[in-house]
């Protein structure tokens, strides 16, 4: 109860730990530890991954899908016998409150189960046959080779399995280096990852990205790269490999996903919505409301019950029943939390919720920012943790205006309760965002449906369909009808 503030791994030493303040010190608590790998670890797993890829002859590539199932399914029921403790250490580590460290947990089992399901009907997958003008061709989806995937801290297990688990089963080899923090979490699995798949299948390195990654990249021996994280940084990755367009990439990035608010809006649905939209699991969620542009006609009313709303939110630490806010995963964080806020403030803004801005160790209050306008960090900038920034606006065009000239594009939530506003405004929006969300927040569930962004946010779409589909090749066997197989 007297834990404060998170440190995250410590650089160069082989522990993840937490810290906490007392009367002003560090006391630093070691959950565990892990070694931390440097370039000849990242070459040999990188060695491994292409000797089990083999060039497609290998032993996974060749596999039968229903072998790759099987392995799957071993590989799924040792990860449920560890859920305990990989949803204490999804808690610990990151700071997720142990609810939401649990739905993290069942989400990632529940999407291996429906990849497995998705991959019997897949269209294509073992074999179809197809005669067409004489030409008899078998159809099949054929693995793309060896994936480096890298998953965000957020949602360390669950998206980092969002792309890993279709990537597998699709008969890829692949280098998996875990996030920055969330980290231990993966070494429960490191012996189910042994057991459940043939030797050099899954190989994974722990150590600094900048240390590791751009060996990796720079071998050309990547096919493809998936990384949930920041449009910089894929950016930076994807120049590193030698022949920049043959290495496909399948990327979540960066969003700025704006909420607006129309006039007849029902306000005490936007506020329900547009709070846990912004707030849950402190805002750190790319597809967090990072940006509220509210009717000037109602943004009085909408910020005063949105700050009662948010009063009503308890803060605390991640085991902490019904706790919403939690501390944050690194002191560099918070500072950076309190440059926006104070930018915002040094151009006109003010925080209107009480303690909004507030902070202690890690841990920092929700903020609700208003007027936000151009020029501040928050109108553009992705905060990614609990700030609210609000924008009024009088014209619909001022707001359409903000999402069609922003860099950004993955979601989209708009709320009135008049459909024929909401009609002239969707199509519009959804040649924007790849979601439009009517009367409810940004999110990227149900997991059956596709996950990706247009402009900087994302390349490839994710999904229990999709990814399958991102993770493979239609290849084709053909020849020509004779007489003999037309009988
Ligand atoms: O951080 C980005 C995730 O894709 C957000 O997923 O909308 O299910 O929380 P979520």
């Amino acid at each position: 109860g007297e834990l404060r503030s998170w440190s995250g791994p410590v650089r160069n030493v082989l522990s993840a730990i937490c810290t906490r303040s007392k009367d002003g010190s560090l006391e630093q608590i070691e959950l565990g530890s892990y070694p931390i790998g440097g370039t000849a670890d990242a070459e040999e797993a990188l060695a491994a991954a292409v000797a089990a890829y083999d060039d497609g002859r290998g032993e996974w590539p060749t596999m039968t899908v229903a072998q790759r199932i099987g392995c799957m399914q071993n590989f799924a029921k040792q990860m449920v016998a560890k859920r305990d403790e990989i949803v204490r250490l999804i808690m610990w580590e990151i700071g997720k409150s142990l609810p939401d460290s649990q739905k993290e947990f069942d989400r990632t089992v529940d999407y291996i189960k429906a990849t497995i399901d998705a991959l019997k009907q897949l269209d294509n997958t073992n074999s179809r046959f197809l005669i067409v003008e004489g030409t008899i061709g078998q159809i099949r989806r054929t693995p793309l080779g060896v994936v480096l995937c890298m998953g965000p801290y957020n949602y360390p297990l669950n998206e980092t399995f969002a792309t890993l688990i279709p990537a597998l089963i699709m008969g890829n080899t692949m280098v998996f280096k875990p996030p920055k923090f969330g980290v231990l979490l993966f070494v429960p699995l490191l012996e189910a990852f042994r057991s459940a798949f043939p030797k050099g299948v899954i190989n994974t390195v722990y150590g600094r990205g900048a240390e590791i990654v751009p060996m990796l990249l720079e071998s050309g021996k990547v096919n493809v790269l998936t990384l949930i994280g920041s449009s910089k940084v894929a950016d930076h990755l994807k120049k590193m490999h030698p022949k920049v367009n043959r290495l496909r990439a399948i990327l979540g990035l960066d969003a700025k996903n704006a909420a607006i608010i129309l006039p007849d809006a029902d306000i005490e649905l936007a506020v329900k919505e547009c709070l846990l939209g912004s707030l849950s699991f402190n805002g750190q969620r790319c597809t967090a409301l990072k940006i509220l542009i509210v009717h000037r006609s109602i943004v009085d009313r909408f910020l005063a019950r949105f700050a009662e709303e948010l009063a009503k939110l308890k803060v605390g630490m991640p085991w902490d029943k019904g706790v919403t806010i939690t501390p944050l995963p690194e002191l560099g964080k918070v500072s950076y939390m309190k440059r926006m806020v104070e930018d915002a403030i040094a151009k006109g803004a003010r925080v209107v919720n009480e303690s909004g801005g507030a902070f202690s160790g890690t841990l920092f209050y929700p903020a609700v920012v208003y007027p936000v306008s151009e020029g501040m960090m928050l109108y553009r900038e992705e905060q990614f943790g609990p700030i609210v920034p609000v924008m009024p606006f009088e014209d619909i065009k001022t707001a359409l205006e903000y999402v069609v000239t922003s860099e950004h594009g993955q979601q989209v939530s708009i709320f009135s309760e008049d459909p024929k506003v909401v009609g002239r405004l969707v199509d519009p929006l959804v040649n924007q965002v790849s979601r439009v969300n009517i009367n409810c927040q940004c999110q990227r569930g149900p997991d059956v449906f596709p996950f990706t962004g247009r402009k900087d946010s994302a390349e490839g779409t994710l999904s229990v369909h999709d990814a399958l589909r991102s993770f493979s090749i239609r290849s084709m066997v053909a020849a020509k009808q004779t007489d003999n197989s037309k009988r």
